[in-house]
């Protein structure tokens, strides 16, 4: 929304366009856009805003664009929405896409990320009331009803955002919402219950002056003051509204190439932009609750989302890993003192030592960083520890208490089953600690405190940076835990010094790549691929097999070792590929034994072992060669040349390895 220097639609589309370019990674079955209209020259000739609309990635919508407008009109003040979808309700197509409409007359549009819960309820009354829906979506339901409110008024001078107020009171299930009208030019309203949404500021005088002092961009401070018109609470941007820039975005990498200044705003604020000023408001404020949004300065660089010379951004995820492991650790291991201090986490120490259990809850890879230093945890606090996928702890209704201390992991910070799991606990009086990668996060925002993770933002929907740092992130606790028991000095120092060479260690894994790459070359048109191990790098395998699930299609099962004579010894002959992983851990000698199982079988096992380990590579069909490290922290190696694999193995299928089908990075929705 613009109320700076004047803009070409061009630019304005191609402003939108890249800003949905960058959150692709988030859904791209569908996307839409919502301009105000020109209409001397449009198509649709009657129209004060036009939709257009597209099934398939942002970049059909993009071609689309450019015949359907007038690119060259110069617009003052303009508002444009645009959105890329991941399909829950109604299958993907132009129709179900967003923005939806009101009306055929397009008085309000609104594009909205993630699902309205009653909107069979909803619907049924408004088609009662005479309203007729167009697509399958459970969205059409809002800019529906915010019509209805509308023709319903009973003032004529009701603001839009009082519109939106009202519409918020009767949905229920999550959103991050954006409307436009026409009849409110030039205004925007944005809200938000569950769905993140933040707004990006950015004024005339921080584009052209690099001169202006900091004070000046300090004050945008952001203030509460009463709105006479619903006694409800405000915030707002100070500032004349004149040369003033506001993005709203479901997240900071689409709109950081303009202005690293966010505001997040809370369930139920409810933003409104008129004559170039922001205020944010909301209903019943609550005694206690924060009286400001503070403008915050990101400190995300642009060049952290772009892909470089990578072919991906999963592969240049995977090649970051030394400098993100580096990150998760920074500031936080004195190497000199053997201190491990996380800011997050200090003040609750106490009562984390002395709570009943622990409880470590995700989803996809993020429940794997769970497994994958579930053992250490338990040794290093002593405490026993549940790993629980959200969903199905949800689903069983898990017994909680007041003295168990529960741990959120999540790259995105807004897994919708993570976020509910996260509620659930706090109802129940325990402890939340969040493990995430998202300053600003809802998992952030709720929990009682937390570790931030700094691998860096993850574009990829393949998790490769953020798992290995999650990793680290719980190791780092667990070191922190069992800072004062003597007995485990001896174990605690070896996990400091593995930490220490760790950056060095994951360069030498993927050096490997070339290795990786001529493996793949083999096995890329196979069907199946079978992962097994045990231990400490269990985890390995279901991370391994889930990334290439994800990005190839082929099958592939992470299985334990321990479990083969179970039932996975049967799928083994000459022709079925297996990955096993065999490190001079505890488990060496079991993961010895399963090796003879499948080479009695005539399986032909490509294995992932130390380097120079002759006894086991005489048996491989193919060997991968790892550094050592400690037992512990092993599962962080042993991860990359499967990353690097999948990886290889979807580029010679022919796949998109950022955007695979059906996936999304974030899943806002049960
Ligand atoms: C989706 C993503 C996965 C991710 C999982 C949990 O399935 O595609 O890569 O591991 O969600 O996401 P979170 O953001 O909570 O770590």
């Amino acid at each position: 929304l613009n109320y700076c220097v004047p803009r070409t639609r061009k630019e304005i589309f191609e402003l939108l366009v890249k800003g949905l370019m960058r959150l692709e990674y988030r859904g791209y079955d569908s996307a839409g856009i919502a301009v105000d209209g020109d209409k001397n020259t449009t198509k649709d000739n009657n129209q004060d805003i036009v939709l257009i609309k597209k099934k398939g990635k942002v970049k059909a919508l993009d071609e689309e664009l450019y015949n359907c407008m007038n690119l060259e009109a110069v617009l003052g003040t303009h508002f444009g929405i645009a959105h890329t979808r991941w399909a829950t309700h109604g299958e993907p197509n132009a129709i179900n896409s967003h923005p939806h409409r009101s009306d055929k007359n397009n008085e309000f549009v609104v594009i909205h990320n993630g699902i309205i819960t009653n909107y069979k309820e909803l619907k049924k009354y408004l088609n009662s009331k005479g309203y007729e829906f167009e697509s399958e979506t459970d969205t059409e339901v809002i800019p529906k009803l915010i019509k209805y409110v509308y023709d319903n008024r009973e003032r004529d001078d009701l603001s839009f955002s009082t519109l939106v107020e009202r519409v918020i009171q009767q949905l229920e299930g999550a959103f991050a919402l954006v409307f436009k009208s026409r009849y409110f030019p030039g205004e925007a309203v944005a809200t938000r219950r569950g769905s993140p949404l933040l707004i990006g500021v950015r004024s005339q005088h921080e584009l052209s002056a690099e001169h202006i002092p900091i004070h000046r961009r300090n004050s945008f401070n952001a203030s509460y003051h009463n709105r006479p018109e619903d006694s409800s609470t405000a915030v707002s941007v100070t500032g004349d509204g004149k040369g003033m820039e506001y993005y709203f975005a479901s997240d900071a990498s689409a709109i950081i190439e303009h202005t690293n200044k966010v505001i997040y705003l809370e369930d139920d604020d409810i933003a409104a932009v008129v004559s170039g000023k922001l205020s944010i408001h909301r209903l019943n404020r609550q005694a206690g609750e924060d009286p400001v949004r503070a403008i915050q300065t990101l400190q995300m660089e642009l060049q952290e989302i772009m892909k470089g010379n990578f072919e991906a951004f999963m592969q240049k995820e995977i090649f970051e890993q030394p400098e993100s492991v580096f990150n998760t650790m920074r500031g936080r291991i004195c190497f000199e003192t053997n201190k491990v201090v996380l800011g997050g986490l200090k003040d609750h120490l106490k009562e984390i030592k002395r709570c009943r259990r622990l409880i470590v809850i995700g989803c996809g890879t993020s429940f794997h960083a769970a497994v994958a230093t579930r053992q250490i945890l338990e040794e290093l606090t002593e405490l026993p520890v549940m790993v629980e996928l959200a969903s199905d702890f949800l689903d069983r209704n898990t017994p909680v208490f007041r003295d168990d201390v529960c741990f959120y992991i999540s790259q995105s910070g807004e897994t919708a089953d993570t976020l509910m799991a996260l509620r659930y606990c706090k109802e129940r009086g325990a402890l939340t600690v969040g493990v995430t990668n998202t300053v600003g996060s809802s998992i952030c925002r709720e929990t009682d405190c937390g570790v931030h993770i700094n691998a860096g933002p993850e574009i990829g929907v393949a998790s490769t940076k953020a798992y290995t740092s999650q990793f680290v992130s719980l190791i780092m606790f667990g070191l922190m835990m069992s800072e004062d028991r003597i007995s485990l000095q001896g174990r605690r120092l070896e996990i400091i010094n593995g930490l220490r060479t760790l950056p060095d260690m994951i360069k030498k894994v993927l050096a490997l790549d070339k290795n990786i790459k001529s493996i793949a070359d083999e096995l890329y048109e196979q069907k199946s691929l079978l992962v097994m191990g045990r231990g400490f790098n269990y985890a390995t395998c279901l991370e391994g097999a889930l990334k290439i699930k994800e990005i190839t299609y082929m099958h592939s099962e992470g299985i334990l070792a321990g479990e083969l004579k179970h039932g996975p010894l049967a799928l083994i002959d000459k022709d079925m590929p297996v990955i096993m992983i065999i490190m001079r851990d505890a488990c060496y000698t079991k993961c010895q034994n399963a090796l003879q199982q499948v080479t009695a079988r005539s399986g032909r096992p490509i294995i992932l072992c130390c380097q120079d380990d002759p006894e086991v590579s005489k048996n491989a069909y193919k060997t991968i060669g790892l550094p050592q490290t400690v037992d512990c922290l092993q599962g962080i190696l042993s991860v990359i040349p499967l990353q690097l694999m999948s990886f290889h193995l979807a580029v010679l299928r022919g796949f998109d390895v950022d955007c695979p089908r059906n996936l999304a990075k974030s899943v806002t929705v049960e």
